[in-house]
């Protein structure tokens, strides 16, 4: 057991540095097992999540590298097809190898994730469309069993939602299809981009990447590339929320602003001074913020990980707003948590009230998911007292150094280790 131990009233001020999109890096090295030889990626954060996929990479016979910043994954000309449930549990991501296998392999076994803390995050559309793409799919014995013996033959489809995961395996299925595939309904996430990107300079040949609608034309075969990660934008959004909510003055390098349009926008409504620099922003902020409202939507919209920070700059804001989460429907379940540290929130269905107060007061909570923990950490930076932050791990899940880098902005926070959560 690990916690951070978070001691309110500091100002933020200084740089940080935001590396490449934990969303991003871990499809990334999925989509490599599409080409034999050695597929490098750099700007790589130094995040748990990175070492799960890389084992299962290994399982599946590659070779993977971790060092600094750098992942090198070396793919052979046979790979196996199944991934198993030890370490997919692990990291609900690995999910996405389905589709590369399926296209590298014609077959491709890969165990259900299963549920984890912020809803229940069904496959059925990463299933259809695999079908639509000519694969028989399978759900026995927890796992998706998934064939096409002769190949995939590329069709036109019609995402119900634009999925992030689903355009993901679709995609990384597609590009290795007989023929040409239209997938209408996709998502936009910045990291999908990245990883179009990162297929087209394999030899995939795509079309209409950014859009709504993606053209695919299949090829015989893709190699190996190097490709650097996109910056992390809801790390880089954790720091500008961070630096609104303490009254700091921040400056995130490598953040990109044209990715976060919304959510900069939002916070200059909060009264926050934003400034757009040649390699990252800055952001200031003198007074205490005004409360806004924000409704969680897939990219363009307000991102549904940062819904913990709006929630929790909020919490100390001038005023009332609504928060809405229209994404994943137990995202709400940090609110109790939040409220362990004075916050006013009533809840109702997928919405939340918040009356802003000006202070919080440190209590002890429980990190419930990756994003809940960093907003819990940021009310921690503005709460009376002490803030002890149980579950550390999640964090360390999508934050690098998370301690490392609030502690050179200045903020009192810690880990440690705790031995024995009873005895406390
Ligand atoms: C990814 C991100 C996650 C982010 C989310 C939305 C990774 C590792 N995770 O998750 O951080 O919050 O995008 O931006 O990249 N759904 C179905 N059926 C499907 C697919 C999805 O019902 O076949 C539902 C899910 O249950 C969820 C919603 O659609 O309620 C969004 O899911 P999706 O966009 O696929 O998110 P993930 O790829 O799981």
């Amino acid at each position: 057991m690990e916690r951070f131990r978070v001691s309110g009233g500091v100002s933020l001020r200084g740089e940080v540095r935001v590396t490449g999109a934990k969303n991003s890096v871990l499809k990334l090295m999925a989509a490599a097992l599409l080409a034999e030889g050695r597929t490098t990626l750099t700007d790589v954060p130094n995040i748990l999540d990175v070492g799960f996929m890389a084992d299962v990479l290994r399982r599946l016979g590659c070779t993977v590298g971790i060092s600094e910043g750098c992942v090198t994954v070396d793919v052979p000309g046979e790979i196996a097809s199944a991934a198993p449930y030890e370490l997919v549990r692990r990291l609900r991501a690995s999910i996405c190898v389905l589709g590369p296998l399926l296209a590298r392999c014609g077959k491709a076994e890969v165990a259900l994730p299963g549920g984890d803390n912020i809803g229940s995050r069904g496959l059925d559309m990463h299933l259809s469309g695999l079908e639509q793409l000519g694969a028989t799919i399978a759900v026995e014995h927890g796992f998706v069993v998934a064939t096409a013996p002769d190949g995939l033959v590329g069709t036109t489809l019609r995402l119900a939602y634009p999925s992030v995961g689903a355009t993901e395996n679709l995609v990384t299925a597609a590009v290795l299809a007989r023929g040409s595939t239209v997938i209408d309904n996709v998502a936009r996430e910045p990291e999908i981009v990245d990883l179009c990107r990162m297929l087209e300079r394999m030899g995939a040949r795509l079309d209409g990447v950014g859009s709504s609608t993606l053209e695919i034309e299949g090829v015989d075969q893709l190699h190996a590339t190097s490709h650097r990660t996109v910056p992390d934008r809801i790390v880089a959004a954790t720091w500008a929320f961070a630096a609104v909510m303490t009254q700091g003055d921040v400056v995130v390098r490598n953040g990109r602003a044209e990715h976060l349009v919304l959510p900069l926008d939002k916070l200059a409504s909060t009264g926050a001074q934003i400034d757009v620099l040649s390699d990252g922003f800055r952001v200031s902020m003198s007074q205490r913020p005004r409360c806004v409202d924000a409704v969680t939507l897939p990219y363009p919209g307000f991102p549904t990980d940062l819904q913990p920070m709006v929630l929790a700059l909020n919490a100390i804001g001038e005023g009332t707003a609504m928060v809405t989460e229209n994404v994943f429907e137990s995202r709400f379940m940090f609110v109790n948590e939040l409220a362990r540290l004075g916050a006013d929130v009533h809840l109702d269905g997928h919405h939340a009230v918040v009356r802003g107060r000006p202070r919080l007061s440190g209590a002890p909570v429980v990190a419930t998911d990756i994003r809940a923990g960093a907003g819990l950490v940021l009310a921690g930076l503005v709460g009376e007292g002490e803030t002890l932050v149980d579950d550390a791990h999640h964090v360390d899940r999508g934050y690098p150094d998370l301690v490392g880098q609030l502690s050179g902005l200045g903020a009192r926070i810690v880990r440690e280790h705790v031995a024995d959560r009873m005895a406390e």
